[in-house]
């Protein structure tokens, strides 16, 4: 599974490449206000940071506005992919960016025929939002498990990227149910590490490793780092 941080932070998304193993950054109009950035130059840093897929989202929501906005983006940086609301006009622009070689996330999609639609218009990325389902009492990660069946039925390429998570027990069910993608608060990286049980096993080892005799491999790597 892939690891993208679903952030407008550049600091957060600087700690989550530290990690090596960060695929891909996005963004939203909600994310970008929190950080109080331009749009623009926020997404020309993050491509800097990210050589992974950077999703950058129209705020127009007509034909005309999304495919004048999506050109915009598309010029950015090679690794960019425009971010189109799940609407009428969205899967038009879907279809003609297709056909023009753009790479694009369908966003904002709660339902398995809104990710049938989005994925027959060709879209490279469908971000079904699980968070959001759960907190009107429905089964996010349901949504997941039937957009996997629907597009391995039909041998789809469109990428299942998970969004709206919220903790470490959605990047395990995304994981089970066969998710390309988790798109991932700064917050939850950290949670997905943390373990008390890890600690408190590692404090033991760096403990006992004390009693170990001399002259051992201890000894060897000191030696080897220079420390007497
Ligand atoms: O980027 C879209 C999505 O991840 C939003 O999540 O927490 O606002 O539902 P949330």
């Amino acid at each position: 599974m892939k690891f993208f941080v679903d952030t407008g932070e550049i600091n957060e998304i600087r700690e989550a490449a530290k990690l090596g193993i960060l695929d891909g950054v996005t963004t939203n109009p909600s994310l970008v206000a929190k950080s109080g950035r331009k749009y623009m130059d926020l997404v020309k840093e993050i491509c800097e940071i990210c050589n992974g897929p950077i999703s950058a989202e129209v705020l127009a929501t007509d034909y005309d506005g999304i495919m004048y906005e999506a050109h915009v983006w598309a010029k950015v940086a090679p690794n960019i992919v425009v971010k189109l609301p799940l609407i009428e006009d969205g899967i038009k622009a879907c279809v003609t960016l297709t056909g023009e070689g753009v790479k694009t996330n369908v966003t904002l999609c709660f339902s398995p025929t809104q990710a049938l639609l989005a994925a027959k218009a060709g879209a490279t990325f469908i971000s079904p939002f699980v968070g959001r389902l759960d907190d009107i009492a429905f089964d996010g990660m349901q949504l997941i498990r039937e957009i996997r069946t629907i597009y391995d039925n039909y041998k789809f390429k469109t990428e299942i990227l998970v969004a709206s998570v919220r903790d470490p027990i959605h990047i395990r069910d995304a994981a089970l149910a066969g998710a390309d993608i988790s798109t991932i608060p700064f917050k939850v990286f950290g949670q997905l590490l943390k373990h008390p049980l890890t600690d408190i096993g590692l404090k033991r080892f760096v403990e006992d490793a004390q009693k170990i005799p001399k002259g051992t491999m201890i000894i060897e790597r000191d030696a080897a780092l220079g420390k007497k």
